[in-house]
């Protein structure tokens, strides 16, 4: 292989992944860090570390950025997770400073002392009514709910069968509470039915947890939700079901997957995040008794030994769900929907292959991570916001951009990110061939958690 010395250092950042660094050698545990952060640093100097940019302004659809080599970048922002454009909502906004101004900035308390707030018992109210769910109890975070429900719930000698593809809080919450932990091809009904035949053959007598996604953050696909609840009911497992990406914006009313597949109120557990579409941090489970909720306030760690939220974001999240169940309400996520349509024909129109269903989430499949490197040097500069996935968030060789749409995108927004990323596409292969990186290419897709 010929070339410059900028090339063989493109070459090298191309190589390589996270997955390298997860089991450092060595008793040094901070000095052991240091790989890590050359490879990362190889790719920063190349331009090929598109991570950890800095929003220069609120999340809106047009917008400056830096990127954390300080570089500044602008363009249309397909990379903010606010699905209904509330974060900008003069609404929302207004409701968040008044509480600011009456209550402070801070719950100061965990939920099981003083940190509760009118705000959020409200909103405890009304997650479980919109769900038509009895109870319901918040998180600080989505990832804090997810890792919660299943760490509070699940000993040692119980088993969580999950999908393959579940998100890192659920996976993470799994293995911290139990060595039991089975999972199944992604949305495999019948390789789920197999495993939990099987646990039960032998295990009469402890829990089963079955988890999945309603909308997997990925992929944009979704499970059968009615025949898993079905199967969890006949063989005394019980299910989670995280419906972080959809819950809010999807369906004529809001209610997500389990609204369209007729299983309000009729899934087990329901866990979720405020992050994408309530407009600010938060998670929330979702449960059938009042005394399932308190067991999870008292066992699940981060509810108990973590300061709740805030009055302002309980208040942002109610605004929220006011809005979400208004006519203008209605009226975003119809707009949503036009534009993840929109989006969707312009890619497949330009050449691209979209992931799953249509939903806020818009996955373009690249594959090759070095590929997937060298066209995300140009989508910057094209003008285009938007993630770069690549290991540990999906499995290795399995590399693609993650456009998230929102209801304030307008068509030629649209259009922009397009004509943004098919420019980006066709140099950044025309590098991959210059630099002769084929041989790069993964074989075979590795998983994620194998
Ligand atoms: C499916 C899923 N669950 C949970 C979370 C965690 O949510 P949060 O960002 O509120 O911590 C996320 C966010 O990345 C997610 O995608």
């Amino acid at each position: 292989m010929s070339g410059t010395m900028d090339d063989h250092a493109v070459r090298s950042a191309l190589t390589g992944s996270m997955r390298d660094y997860v089991h450092p050698d060595g008793r040094q545990l901070q000095t052991r860090a240091d790989a890590f952060f050359e490879w990362q640093h190889l790719r920063r100097r190349q331009g090929l570390w598109p991570y950890s940019r800095a929003s220069e302004e609120g999340p809106s659809t047009f917008m400056a950025a830096r990127d954390d080599a300080g570089r500044s970048v602008r363009g249309v922002n397909f990379a903010s997770q606010d699905y209904l454009s509330l974060c900008v909502h003069p609404d929302v906004k207004r409701v968040a400073m008044d509480v600011i101004a009456e209550f402070g900035m801070h719950s100061a308390g965990s939920s099981v002392l003083l940190g509760n707030t009118p705000q959020s018992v409200a909103l405890e109210r009304r997650v479980a009514d919109f769900l038509d769910m009895p109870e319901a109890l918040l998180f600080p975070t989505g990832w804090a709910a997810g890792y919660g429900v299943i760490k509070g719930l699940v000993r040692p000698t119980d088993h969580v069968v999950m999908d393959v593809l579940s998100h890192s809080c659920l996976q993470e919450g799994a293995q911290a509470a139990t060595h039991n932990v089975h999972r199944f091809h992604h949305n495999d009904l019948a390789e789920c039915r197999a495993l939990l035949e099987e646990i039960r053959a032998h295990d009469a007598h402890h829990g089963i947890m079955v988890v999945t996604e309603s909308l997997f953050s990925m992929n944009s696909d979704s499970p059968d939700i009615v025949a898993l609840q079905a199967l969890c009911h006949e063989l005394d497992a019980t299910l989670v079901v995280d419906v972080a990406h959809d819950l809010g914006n999807l369906g004529a009313d809001g209610k997500g997957v389990i609204g369209d597949q007729g299983m309000l109120g009729r899934v087990d557990l329901v866990m979720g995040s405020f992050s994408k579409t309530f407009c600010s941090n938060g998670g929330f489970v979702a449960c059938h008794t009042r005394a399932l909720k308190e067991y999870l306030r008292f066992y699940s760690p981060p509810c108990i030994f973590s300061n709740a939220l805030s009055p302002s974001q309980a208040a942002t999240v109610l605004k929220a769900f006011e809005i979400i169940e208004s006519a203008e309400g209605r009226r975003l996520r119809e707009q949503l929907l036009g534009n993840i349509l929109e989006l969707r024909r312009q890619l497949e129109e330009a050449g691209f292959e979209v992931y799953g269903e249509p939903s806020a989430i818009v996955c373009v499949k690249i594959g090759s991570e070095a590929l997937a490197r060298l066209v995300s040097r140009h989508v910057q500069d094209a003008g285009l916001l938007a993630n770069l996935v690549e290991y540990p968030a999906v499995a290795k060789g399995q590399a693609r951009f993650r456009l998230q749409v929102m209801a304030n995108h307008t068509h030629g927004n649209i259009r922009d990110a397009v004509a943004a990323l098919k420019a980006a596409n066709a140099s950044g292969r025309s590098d991959f061939g210059r630099l002769g990186a084929a041989w790069l290419q993964p074989p075979e897709p590795t998983a994620r958690w194998h």
